[in-house]
């Protein structure tokens, strides 16, 4: 899609739209302008299709954000390389030189790779289901995106940067772990457990690693959510009722470390999950159209509702 067209959409979205809003809408209507790879039978449509989506993602991205804080866009550099490239369209204005930090590139490119699949998560089965019924490949990345966007799913490690701001202070930390392990209380430590993995997360060691590297070439010392982030995950890690109950810091605490000391803002923590998580919709997009012996999604449903019910007229409602 050429830029001049990027710059009609846009101009159609209110600025204070959340940049998920804006991916939604910018990456449906890529359904219609490219029209020449959109025939999900034939394999070469499908490539151009996933790459034309993981091209633009994050561009898309990137521009909805400039276009939230009312910033110009910045293009993409075709020197630069995917995670790079993405941290200079947020992060550069034209006005000065700038050079993106390898160490930063780095965390990035981890996080985009970290995020690119984990099977059958509600988005990607979201995607699943849309294209089941053979629907325009855009559209159902969108669909994928509508889903993302909510708070159970991609809006996770968001709530782990609001949960270190109600925190505030190191010294706040013994409050809130007792709140943790109340039974009566509902609060729990956001960023820490996980539905699937009772052992430590494998990506969150990688992450980590990465939020560790982040943290010591940027500093923490300035940042009180920062410290809150690390004494927190110090106590959790030697507390007996997290080991006992097998919860450790999961991938969303860590990413959620490096965007705060990245200086992303929060509301850019889903649409960058949906940058690396395209590769994955898209693998399984082209997985399930492949194959010939796909039907449409149907999921049964077990009505519970009353048996019977008499009709009361219009009149006595
Ligand atoms: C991720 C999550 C939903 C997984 O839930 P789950 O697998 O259903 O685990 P359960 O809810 O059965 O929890 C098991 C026990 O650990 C406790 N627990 C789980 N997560 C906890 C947390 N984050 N803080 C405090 N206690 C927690 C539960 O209270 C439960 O205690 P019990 O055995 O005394 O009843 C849950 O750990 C959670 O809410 N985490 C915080 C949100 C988060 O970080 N989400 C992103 C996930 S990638």
């Amino acid at each position: 899609m050429i830029h001049e067209q990027m710059h009609m959409f846009f101009r159609g979205f209110r600025r204070d739209s959340h940049p998920m809003a804006t991916m939604v809408g910018v990456v449906g209507a890529m359904s219609a302008f490219y029209h020449d790879s959109t025939d999900v039978n034939d394999e070469r449509q499908r490539e151009i299709a996933s790459h034309r989506l993981i091209a633009k993602m994050p561009t898309i991205a990137a521009m909805a954000y400039k276009y939230s804080i009312g910033q110009p866009f910045v293009y993409p550099r075709n020197d630069l390389d995917y995670a790079a490239n993405f941290i200079h369209m947020c992060f550069s204005v034209p006005a000065e030189e700038y050079k993106v930090d390898p160490i930063l590139a780095r965390a990035m490119d981890r996080i985009f790779t970290l995020h690119a699949d984990h099977e059958q998560n509600a988005s990607t089965s979201t995607v699943r289901l849309a294209s089941s019924s053979g629907a325009n490949p855009f559209a159902c990345i969108a669909a994928g995106i509508a889903c993302l966007w909510g708070p159970a799913h991609g809006g996770a490690n968001q709530a782990c940067l609001e949960m270190l701001k109600e925190i505030g202070t190191v010294d706040r930390i013994p409050e809130f772990i007792a709140r943790a392990k109340d039974k009566n209380d509902p609060f729990r430590l956001m960023g820490f457990g996980h539905r699937v993995y009772k052992n430590m997360d494998p990506r969150a060691t990688v992450m980590k690693q990465s939020a560790d590297e982040v943290l010591e070439l940027l500093g923490v010392e300035n940042n009180p959510l920062l410290q809150v982030a690390k004494e927190l995950e110090h106590i959790a890690l030697n507390d007996p009722y997290f080991i006992e109950k097998k919860l450790f810091p999961n991938v969303d605490f860590y990413s959620g470390i490096i965007y705060e000391a990245l200086g992303i803002p929060v509301n850019m923590f889903t649409p960058m999950f949906a940058v690396g998580r395209t590769v994955g919709w898209c693998a399984h997009w082209n997985e399930m159209t492949a194959d010939t012996t796909t039907r449409i999604a149907r999921p049964r449903q077990v009505y519970t509702g009353a048996a019977v019910r008499d009709y009361v007229g219009v009149d006595k409602r």
